[in-house]
């Protein structure tokens, strides 16, 4: 699937925060949003997984126009996101948060009355997701008893568990102590190649490492747009906002 962002546009009364932003995800796609604080990335972010409404332009998945639709009904067609801030419920443990996860999406898929061996599917697919993050040990524990950089794998496995074609990821690595950015990177690499990335993220070491394509967000404007190796090179990108660091 390819998402497509048209002309997207989004003000707070007399604050223009997106301005005419267009770009593509291409299936399998890694791509990096970079600006700074205040640039609107999370806003974008917002209007593609429907939590906001754009004042303008159009958000489809393929030829489907999710604009006017809400969060949910865009979860089932595939968009997942996570969130800059942890929004786990800090008791729950790990693993009952992805079986109602994947309960929720099975429910959307109108298979919720499925009798027998529905539940042990559940347990086994949460299992699944857990043992792509490297999260086994923590399935018993709640959020509150783990490491800031597993609570932010929590939410990813929240995220995969509804199964999306297109993930969508608010800065992964904010707050995670170096110590745990190894954890965090490794799972972010272990993810399907098939799913497309859309990550914001502050840390350029990360982004250039991981990203394919890099889409640098200034005032609400696409100001740059390419490889890591182009973005690194680019004038403006270097003066703005890269500076010493490139
Ligand atoms: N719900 C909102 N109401 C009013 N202003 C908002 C709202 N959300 C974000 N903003 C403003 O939009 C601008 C962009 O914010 P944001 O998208 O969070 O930027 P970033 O994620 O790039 O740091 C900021 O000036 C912020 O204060
Ligand atoms: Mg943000």
């Amino acid at each position: 699937m390819t998402l497509s962002i048209r002309k997207l546009d989004k003000s707070f009364g007399g604050l223009h925060v997106t301005r005419s932003v267009s770009f593509e995800l291409g299936r399998g796609e890694r791509l990096a949003l970079i600006g700074p604080n205040g640039a609107g990335k999370t806003t974008l972010v917002n209007l593609i997984s429907g939590t906001l409404k754009p004042t303008g332009g159009d958000v489809y998945l393929d030829e489907r126009r999710l604009t006017h639709l809400p969060q949910a009904r865009r979860v089932r067609c595939g968009l997942a996101r996570t969130f800059q801030i942890t929004t786990l419920p800090p008791r729950m443990p790990v693993l009952n948060q992805i079986e109602m996860a994947i309960h929720a999406r099975l429910g959307m898929e109108h298979r919720w009355w499925r009798p027998f061996s529905a539940c042990r599917e559940v347990r086994d697919e949460a299992w699944a997701v857990l043992e792509r993050l490297g999260l086994e040990k923590a399935a018993g524990l709640a959020p509150s008893n783990l490491a800031y950089g597993e609570q932010r794998l929590v939410e990813i496995a929240l995220a995969l568990a509804l199964r999306p074609e297109v993930l969508m990821l608010d800065e992964p690595m904010a707050g995670v102590p170096r110590g745990e950015s190894r954890t965090v990177l490794r799972a972010l690499e272990e993810l399907p190649g098939s799913l497309s990335i859309l990550m914001i993220e502050h840390d350029m070491d990360l982004v250039f490492s991981y990203a394919q394509r890099i889409i640098v967000l200034a005032e609400g404007r696409i100001m740059a747009e390419g490889t890591p190796e182009e973005i690194r090179r680019h004038p403006e990108v270097r003066t703005a906002y890269l500076g010493a660091k490139a």
